[in-house]
């Protein structure tokens, strides 16, 4: 097939675009920069997914895998996630219309509702059902966990926290979490290419355990060889004033992440399992 993956140069999509070639798939990826260590054979279309036309870099395509998206707005840039979720699936969707592209798959996140606490979770919801109403399209919405695998950025944060002598956490730390490997993800994506079967779904996706956020700390801090780094609990409070001058100051957390990260981000649904039958736990496939 020919697939196109939007925001291929990224944390996922670069496993993606691993896994595509390496079913034999003809990959085009979009985004503003190539990653120059993309297997031979990838096309690139580049350009920012705000403005770029995207009919001339679908055309052809037998399906998308839409996975731009952020974590973090830059409203000095106009990069916020209004534009990053829903500007961008609908500029996905008319040009999939356009040309008639049946199969879409859809990178959401857990913890995508109506009414969520935090702006990431809400735009990603508005993109889903942009996404669920257009009726022409096959398309299936995947809602990962955290997401692990080398350098998932998250997880290398949680390190570098973990070798400070006091590791700040914001409140009891006890907020749990379903971790889930990247390449079981990419995996799932291809298999999901073949089968259209599960056209109209939204799987959530999480890993084969739950871990609190103390004990995430633990366990980076045990690869940088201290297992319980010892732990100051912040205040929510007094974390949340510090994000708020996230805009102005390089403070690590921004009001949404921390709504993010007192919220448990875990799930009981399995149906992903039927095409990754054994998913990888934290411990054997944080580094690969
Ligand atoms: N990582 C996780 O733990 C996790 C968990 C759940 C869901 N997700 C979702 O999975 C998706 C991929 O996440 P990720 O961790 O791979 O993100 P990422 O590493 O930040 O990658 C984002 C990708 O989007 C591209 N991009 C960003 N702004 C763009 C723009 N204006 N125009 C065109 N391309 C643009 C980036 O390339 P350029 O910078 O070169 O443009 C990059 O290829 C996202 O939708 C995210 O919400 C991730």
């Amino acid at each position: 097939m020919n697939i196109v993956v939007t925001g291929a140069s990224g944390y996922v999509g670069s496993t993606v675009l691993r896994a595509l070639t390496e079913a034999g798939h003809g990959v085009k990826g979009i985004a503003r920069h190539a990653d120059k260590s993309a297997p031979a054979g990838v096309r690139w279309a580049l350009g920012d997914i705000r403005d770029m036309d995207l009919v001339e870099p679908f055309r052809g395509a037998d399906a998308v895998i839409h996975l731009i998206g952020i974590i973090r707005e830059i409203p000095a840039q106009k990069v916020t996630f209004e534009a990053m979720h829903v500007g961008s699936t609908q500029r996905v969707l008319a040009a999939m219309n356009t040309l008639g592209i049946p199969r879409l798959i859809q990178m959401s996140a857990l913890g995508t509702r109506p009414r969520a606490v935090s702006q990431y979770h809400r735009t990603k919801w508005e993109a889903e059902q942009l996404v669920r109403a257009t009726s022409h399209l096959k398309a299936t919405i995947l809602r990962p966990s955290l997401i692990f695998g080398g350098h998932a950025p998250f997880f290398d944060m949680l390190g570098s926290l973990a070798k400070l002598p006091m590791v700040p956490v914001p409140g009891d730390g006890n907020t749990l979490f379903q971790p889930v490997y990247r390449g079981d993800v990419a995996a799932l994506i291809c298999a999901l290419l073949e089968d259209s079967g599960t056209a109209g779904k939204t799987m959530e996706i999480g890993g084969p355990d739950r871990y609190t956020l103390n004990q995430l700390f633990d366990f980076m801090g045990a690869q940088a060889g201290r297992p319980h780094p010892p732990k100051m609990h912040l205040p929510l409070g007094f974390v949340g004033a510090v994000a708020r001058l996230s805009n102005v100051l390089p403070v690590p957390v921004t009001p949404d992440q921390l709504a993010m990260l007192t919220e448990p981000n875990i799930t009981d649904d399995d149906q992903w399992h039927q095409w990754v039958d054994q998913p990888t736990t934290l411990a054997s496939g944080h580094k690969k």
